[in-house]
């Protein structure tokens, strides 16, 4: 009778072993790759050279997000504003304060700071590999809002979603949740009780999700969910 198992079986716990460890390595590896940085990014918030409050300037002296962010609706990349910008308002107003000292440095002569940017410490970030472009969003009735939160309320910036694929993909497979009219882009209020301004009463049209609907067929809103789209 021929052996039933053949030499080379005894060999097979050990690779059956190998395999496992491998996969066992892949799998806590695979893990540690894909839910650190996301699990990590939300709620990230650093502390800045300057402490800059959303609040004070945005909800308090309602200065429109564009003033300071001037690209966010003609390129594909928002700027952060250049000291320069800080100086137009603060060579005039809290002069004395501490928490502007480092402002004020970059414009005296004798500093050695002086002419320096300040280091503004960057929050929201998609890899390098991934193309993402906020005047397409912008100018196509997608609000800061939607991505970025409250930021008119923040003491402190925070990042507020995930910007993982998922998130990407599940705004593109439905728009409607989140167009609204381009006036209402940077109104951080916009809700089911300002979309009687933009139908007639008897279109059925209430809530902004509804709105949503109707601009998305208006405007012919079709966001592509092919890997080139992102990945080019
Ligand atoms: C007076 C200037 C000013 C105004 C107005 C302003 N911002 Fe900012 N914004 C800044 C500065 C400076 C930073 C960098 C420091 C920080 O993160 O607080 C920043 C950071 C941000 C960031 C985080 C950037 C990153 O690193 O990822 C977002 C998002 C943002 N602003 C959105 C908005 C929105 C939305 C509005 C309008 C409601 C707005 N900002 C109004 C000056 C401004
Ligand atoms: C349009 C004018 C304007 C611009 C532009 C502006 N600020 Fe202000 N900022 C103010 C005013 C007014 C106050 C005082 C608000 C108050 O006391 O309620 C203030 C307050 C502050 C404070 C708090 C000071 C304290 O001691 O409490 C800081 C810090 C500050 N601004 C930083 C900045 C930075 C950094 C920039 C540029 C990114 C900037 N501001 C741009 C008008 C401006
Ligand atoms: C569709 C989602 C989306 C919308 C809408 C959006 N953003 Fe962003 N924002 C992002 C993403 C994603 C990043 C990171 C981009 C990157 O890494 O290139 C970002 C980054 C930023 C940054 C940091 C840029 C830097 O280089 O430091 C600022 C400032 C900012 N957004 C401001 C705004 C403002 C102001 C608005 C509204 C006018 C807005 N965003 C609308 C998704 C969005
Ligand atoms: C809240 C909704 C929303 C989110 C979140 C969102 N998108 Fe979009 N995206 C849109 C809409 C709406 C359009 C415009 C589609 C159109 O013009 O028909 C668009 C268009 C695009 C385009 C095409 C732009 C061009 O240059 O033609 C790219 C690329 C894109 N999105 C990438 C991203 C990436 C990357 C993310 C995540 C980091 C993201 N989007 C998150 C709604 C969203
Ligand atoms: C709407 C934009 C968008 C589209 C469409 C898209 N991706 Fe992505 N993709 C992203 C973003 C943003 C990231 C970075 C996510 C992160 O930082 O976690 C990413 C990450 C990835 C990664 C890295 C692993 C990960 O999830 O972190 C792979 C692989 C990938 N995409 C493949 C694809 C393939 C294949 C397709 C087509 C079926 C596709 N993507 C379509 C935006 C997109």
């Amino acid at each position: 009778m021929a052996n039933f198992f053949p030499r080379w079986t005894n060999l097979l716990p050990f690779k059956i072993g190998i395999c496992v460890i491998t996969l066992g390595i892949g799998v806590v590896a695979g893990f540690t790759y894909y839910a650190t940085p996301k699990t990590l990014a939300v709620g990230y918030q650093p502390s800045q050279p300057i402490p800059f409050s959303h609040r004070i300037h945005s909800e308090q002296l309602g200065i429109d997000c564009r003033y300071c962010h001037s690209f966010v609706d003609v390129s594909g990349h928002s700027n952060v504003p250049t000291s320069n910008t800080c100086w137009n308002c603060h060579q005039h107003v809290q002069q004395e304060s501490p928490k502007l000292q480092p402002l004020r440095d970059r414009f005296n002569p004798d500093h050695p700071d002086f002419g320096k940017p300040v280091e503004w410490v960057r929050i929201h970030k998609v890899p390098d590999y991934a193309y993402f472009n906020h005047a397409a969003h912008v100018n196509r009735g997608i609000s800061c809002q939607s991505c970025h939160g409250r930021v008119d309320q923040m003491e402190v910036v925070y990042q507020a979603e995930n910007l993982s694929m998922g998130w990407c993909l599940e705004c593109h497979r439905a728009p409607e949740k989140h167009l609204r009219p381009m006036e209402e882009i940077f109104n951080f209020e916009y809700g089911d009780g300002d979309v009687a301004k933009y139908v007639a009463n008897d279109e059925g049209v209430t809530t902004t999700e509804d709105l949503g609907l109707k601009l998305k067929e208006l405007w012919q809103v079709q966001p592509r969910e092919s890997c080139a789209t992102c990945h080019h």
